[in-house]
């Protein structure tokens, strides 16, 4: 294969979040639908996604949650991989920033560009936005908050190494104003010119020493490699960059399209095609920033309980619904809204009524009328010009319009088509035709143009719905379903025989639906709001319970432990011995706090000494997950010390 018939797709590797709503599914679905499509038009494909898994947010996540940050992704990275399954996309590899490969890679690079001189050492003051891993001068904040998400910032003093971005600014000016198509579309190019760039580059913070939970810089132990560069690094070290195998390297880079969603644009077209241009890679085709989904009111968040879950709205609709929608009412460049009500409209309209409806009556009238097989065409007539003149134009159209990234206009192309052939259907009466036997050759003619026009619909939107294709493939038992069977029309072999299947897409109670959706919402809602637990613990008999004396003491003297600050010195009264006990509850209790109360001592604890002191037994206490409240279990009466509580 020829190296121009080759094309090399990329989304961005996405965050390990449990919480990915059908926004973050656009990026992921494009790719796939534009890789499908290149690899149907005959293109050695390659398309990659994965997860960046390193930083500061991640480390804080798994710390709360009592796991290392490498078990918390891990489980995060097989839900998002479970994800990808059910949209349907195929992809050729998935990275993970933690693969060995990746962070043997991203140590090389950073070594090079420290020893030729782009990194250097220095210290680094000023504001960082944790979520978005982001470094901001105080002059860039936006009413002292991130000025990309408007969260709070927080102060960052630490030693760091720098990147000279300056250094080529003026070369990437000059690629960008020569490329027209390396920015795309064309007004986010001027956004990233304008306000990037023209204005001058500072250097950029490449390295971390306040966490550890990153690729470790190999001669400076102490600092981690800033997450970006990581994740850009992932496009190339994927194929083999920087390791002994550059076979898929050679064979794909540069990238045909980066496929990103505006926010994350900056990065793309200027810190990565900077870091390449240092380490002297050629840089990637294109980097194109599409718009992002929304729900009323703004941002998606599955946690808001908006019901944009793509595992629920699959349930319901069938994933070719959610494709369909997310690559057909995003506009070319710019933001598309989602909500229940128009989704649900949007299946009725384009996939029940306009696409099933043509499936459904196309073959039950073959079944009806030629015993389910497939008649020739032998007696055409000038109407049918348009039709097949029209599915011919269509393929091309299509072509031209992925090519260019437009993909609602392609699917547009579709429908215009679908339409069509339904309105054929009604001009040439098929039903009518039925009824004389004279005009037998003519309805045959009119099925046959409808099966073909059903099999080049089959064939157009088989990268955007592939379950979708081949169902009507099934129903119409094609063959014939390459690409370069678009070029004619009259690839449905006669004397096939259809197989009358299922309704592709149902027609749907848009009341009832919505009902049903929203007191899912509500339960959902609910659900979220009720306060969560540690898991509980293996379940025990009575007899592993009697196993532990638990007895009623009163504290008789209390002081803190010099040097400890968590820790208090209790002396108890258990049935008129005194008993040492050490707990630590300093952060909850002032030692005068507790004397003569009654609380609850394990009496038969093993005595242990901690910080130097005897401690004969523990004071059992209450208190949340994170530690922030505290009681002491204490008994609301007057018992005699040595009672037992069971
Ligand atoms: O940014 N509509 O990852 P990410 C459309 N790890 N697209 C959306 C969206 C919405 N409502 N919400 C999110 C990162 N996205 C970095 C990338 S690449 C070297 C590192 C898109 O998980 C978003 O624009 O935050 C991005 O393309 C993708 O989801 C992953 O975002
Ligand atoms: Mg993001």
């Amino acid at each position: 294969m020829c190296k121009d018939k080759r094309f090399y797709i990329t989304t961005p590797i996405y965050y390990p979040s449990a919480n990915l709503h059908i926004g973050n599914t656009y990026t992921t679905v494009a790719a796939d639908a534009l890789a499908r499509f290149k690899r149907l038009a005959g293109y050695d494909v390659f398309f990659l996604t994965g997860t960046d898994e390193h930083g500061q947010k991640i480390q804080r996540i798994a710390e709360e949650k009592g796991v290392t940050p490498k078990e918390y992704v891990d489980g995060i990275v097989a839900g998002i991989k479970d994800l990808w399954d059910l949209m349907n996309i195929k992809y050729d590899k998935f990275i993970r920033t933690t693969d060995d490969y990746h962070i043997k890679a991203v140590q090389d690079i950073f070594t090079k560009l420290y020893e030729q001189g782009d990194i250097y050492k220095s210290s680094y003051e000023g504001w960082y936005c944790t979520p978005c891993e982001s470094f901001w001068t105080e002059t860039q904040l936006l009413e002292g908050k991130c000025p990309d998400c408007g969260r709070p910032v927080e102060k960052a003093k630490e030693e760091a190494y720098f990147f000279k971005m300056s250094k080529y600014a003026d070369r990437l000016i000059e690629h960008i104003e020569t490329h027209p198509d390396f920015i795309q579309p064309e007004s986010r190019k001027n956004e990233m010119l304008n306000n990037f760039l023209r204005p001058g580059l500072q250097d950029l913070c490449v390295s971390r020493t306040t966490f550890n939970w990153g690729i470790p810089v190999e001669f400076d132990k102490g600092h981690v490699v800033y997450v970006w560069i990581d994740a850009l690094s992932n496009y190339i070290t994927a194929l083999g960059y920087g390791s002994e195998n550059k076979e898929l390297y050679e064979r794909y880079w540069p990238a045909d399209v980066h496929l990103i969603g505006k926010d994350i644009l900056r990065f793309h077209t200027i810190y990565w095609p900077i870091m390449l241009m240092a380490l002297g890679v050629e840089l990637p085709k294109q980097v194109f920033g599409h718009g992002w989904l929304l729900v009323d009111g703004g941002k998606m968040s599955k946690s808001k309980g908006n019901v944009v879950d793509p595992v629920v709205l699959a349930e319901h609709f069938g994933v070719d619904a959610i494709r369909y929608f997310l690559l057909r009412e995003i506009p070319f460049g710019s933001d598309g809204l989602f909500n229940n009500e128009t989704f649900i409209k949007k299946i009725n309209s384009d996939l029940a009524n306009d696409l099933g409806n043509l499936v459904s009556r196309t073959v039950a009238m073959i079944d009806k009328y030629f015993e389910g097989l497939i008649p020739a065409p032998t007696a055409k007539e000038a109407i049918d010009d348009e039709l097949i003149g029209l599915a011919l134009e269509t393929a091309k159209l299509v072509e031209k319009a992925i090519d260019d990234l437009r993909l609602p206009e392609a699917l547009s192309h579709i429908w215009t088509l679908i339409g069509r052939a339904n309105k054929y259907i009604d001009e040439t009466t098929p039903w009518i035709l039925a009824k004389d036997e004279a005009k037998k050759e003519r309805l045959g003619t009119v099925l046959y143009n409808l099966a073909e026009a059903l099999r080049f619909t089959s064939v157009l939107v088989s990268s955007f719905l592939p379950a979708t294709a081949e169902k009507i493939n099934n129903q119409l038992n094609a063959e014939h379903i390459s690409w370069n069977s678009l070029s004619s029309f009259d690839g449905t072999s006669a004397g096939t025989k259809v197989n009358k299947g299922e309704v592709i897409f149902p027609r749907i109670d848009v009341e009832a639906k919505l009902a049903e959706l929203d007191a899912l919402r509500e339960a959902q809602l609910k659900e979220n709001a009720k306060p969560s637990m540690k898991p509980l613990k293996e379940e025990i008999t009575i007899e592993d319970f009697e196993k532990m004396d638990l007895r009623v003491v009163k504290v008789l003297h209390c002081e803190a432990v010099k040097g400890a600050k968590k820790l208090l010195k209790l002396k108890v009264d258990l049935a008129g011995e005194e008993r040492q006990v050490i707990s630590g509850i300093a952060q909850y209790y002032k030692p005068e706090d507790l004397i003569g109360k009654y609380v609850v001592l394990v009496a038969n604890l093993k005595p242990v000494k901690l910080r130097g002191e005897l401690s004969q037994g523990m004071i059992l206490a209450a208190s949340t997950e994170d530690d922030s409240k505290l009681f002491t279990v204490s008994i609301p009466g007057e018992l005699p010390t040595g009672s037992e509580v069971r």
